[in-house]
């Protein structure tokens, strides 16, 4: 900062940061992009070029950059109480209030919240919750957790164990033994010739049964699943799959973990994807969209079951050993309420679901059928454009080409951020909720220019 207290972008922090997923190799010669300044749709870079954020930060603005009411709110929470912990039987207003709300919005199987501050660490508290609610029902090896290839539940080293992407799982060592990965539940990729979206379905459907066989139901303790698949490349499952999932899961002990994290507050047209997909999840972890990514703030979710369970063990073990020193943060809490007051009050919702209808349609309409374009997917606002080299083979380009990378960089130039999903060969898109048609058309716009101009 400079006397003024402006911002002095003469050193560029290459030096002194780690920045998270980022070469440091290639950010030490090009520097990083630094993002001065935020409102509505656009942000705008220290150099003054302005862009609509069509992927809203990390899938996560859904009211939008600047909100003064969010900002008011802030500041008059932190006036107040700027911090106090919620451990030993302490809590505060906002942590209190926000509670009601969020029970009242989210999936009617879950009754009881617990506050962290990040995706991955209401991923985390979920599985270790799942550990200690069989341990209490006397069934100590229910340990291990299936998850999906290419899922992305974070990178504490329980959620990237988790996460099906091989990249956060090399040079680390993981995942943990206690994981257990079952097929991406993806159609268009992995459906056999002549085998409809039915009978693959019932394939993925027996893959967990026939793992659930080998494994043995008495050491796994639950399965996590994103509604919609979103950095592992926005990837809805096969009709009824979730239908199909649960009963079999339920017959065999196991929980079911709906990771929320992107599909919730909004996103989807409905305030959580387990109700777009008939989901009544026993636990589910949410974050992002909670605050628009304005505080650091997540909320875990369980069951009424798992709570009667867990306050058998209180009686057992004394207090339940987990918590952040921010779990319930009266800033953050006040924030998000403001927020889903916002989301409420404007309807973006409703607008996520209108609107995401047209961008559908728009991107069916414009990209179907392009030679490069294999797949359209997701729902309201969240999009997935899926790049082929051969259209007729679904054959994808070779990763090392980068070509989603260029196509968004392209975009990045014309003014428009989308975000590269390089694994899958796929561009994403998933605007804050308060976009409009005349977004959506600027948007497809230059995403058809870029794709233009790379793949000409
Ligand atoms: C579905 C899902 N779960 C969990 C996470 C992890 O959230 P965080 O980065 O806040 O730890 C993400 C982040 O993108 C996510 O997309």
């Amino acid at each position: 900062m400079n006397s003024r207290g402006d911002a002095d972008f003469t050193h560029s922090g290459v030096d002194h940061i780690l920045h998270p997923t980022t070469s440091i190799v290639d950010i030490q010669k090009t520097g990083p992009r630094i993002v001065a300044q935020g409102n509505g749709v656009y942000v705008e870079d220290q150099h003054g070029n302005k862009q609509i954020d069509a992927i809203a930060g990390l899938w996560c603005v859904n009211v939008g950059y600047g909100r003064k009411e969010l900002a008011d709110v802030m500041a008059s929470a932190s006036e107040k109480l700027s911090y106090y912990h919620t451990f030993g039987s302490t809590s505060n207003i906002p942590q209190i209030a926000l509670a009601e709300k969020l029970i009242s919005i989210t999936p009617k199987s879950l009754t009881k919240v617990f506050y962290g501050c990040s995706g991955s660490d209401a991923n985390d508290t979920l599985v270790k919750i799942a550990w200690q609610y069989h341990q209490l029902r006397g069934k100590p090896n229910k340990v291990k957790i299936i998850a999906r290839e290419q899922a992305y539940h974070g990178t504490s080293i329980s959620a990237a164990s988790l996460t099906g992407l091989p990249s956060f799982h090399r040079g680390f060592g993981l995942p943990l033994e206690r994981i257990l990965r079952v097929s991406c539940p993806h159609y268009w990729r992995f459906g056999k010739t002549d085998e409809s979206e039915a009978e693959y379905c019932d394939r993925l459907i027996q893959e967990v049964a026939d793992l659930i066989e080998k494994e043995g139901a008495d050491n796994i303790a639950a399965f996590i699943a994103e509604p919609i698949m979103a950095a592992g490349g926005v990837i809805p499952p096969p009709k009824d799959y979730f239908s199909k999932l649960h009963p079999l899961l339920k017959q065999h002990d196991i929980l079911l973990i709906a990771d929320e994290v992107v599909c919730g507050y909004g996103r989807l047209g409905v305030q959580f994807g387990s109700e777009l997909l008939g989901i009544e999840p026993d636990m589910m972890a949410s974050a992002k969209g909670l605050t628009s990514g304005y505080f650091p703030l997540s909320a875990a979710f369980i069951s009424e079951n798992v709570w009667e369970v867990m306050t058998e063990g209180s009686r057992q073990y004394g207090s339940f050993a987990h918590g952040y020193t921010y779990s319930g943060h009266p800033v953050g809490c006040a924030v998000a309420l403001a927020n889903l007051d916002l989301i409420e009050k404007e309807k973006l919702v409703e607008n996520a679901n209108t609107t995401g209808e047209y961008l559908h349609q728009q991107l069916q309409q414009r990209f179907a059928h392009h030679p490069h374009v294999g797949e359209i997917r997701g729902h309201g606002l969240l999009a997935g454009i899926q790049l082929v080299e051969d259209k007729a083979s679904k054959r994808l380009f070779d990763v090392p080409k980068k070509i989603p990378a260029q196509i968004t960089k392209a975009c990045m130039n014309a003014g428009i951020i989308v975000r590269p999903l390089p694994t899958i060969g796929t561009i994403a898109l998933s605007p804050p909720l308060t976009f409009t048609k005349e977004h959506v058309d600027l948007v497809i716009d230059v995403i058809e220019q870029g794709l233009d101009q790379v793949l000409a």
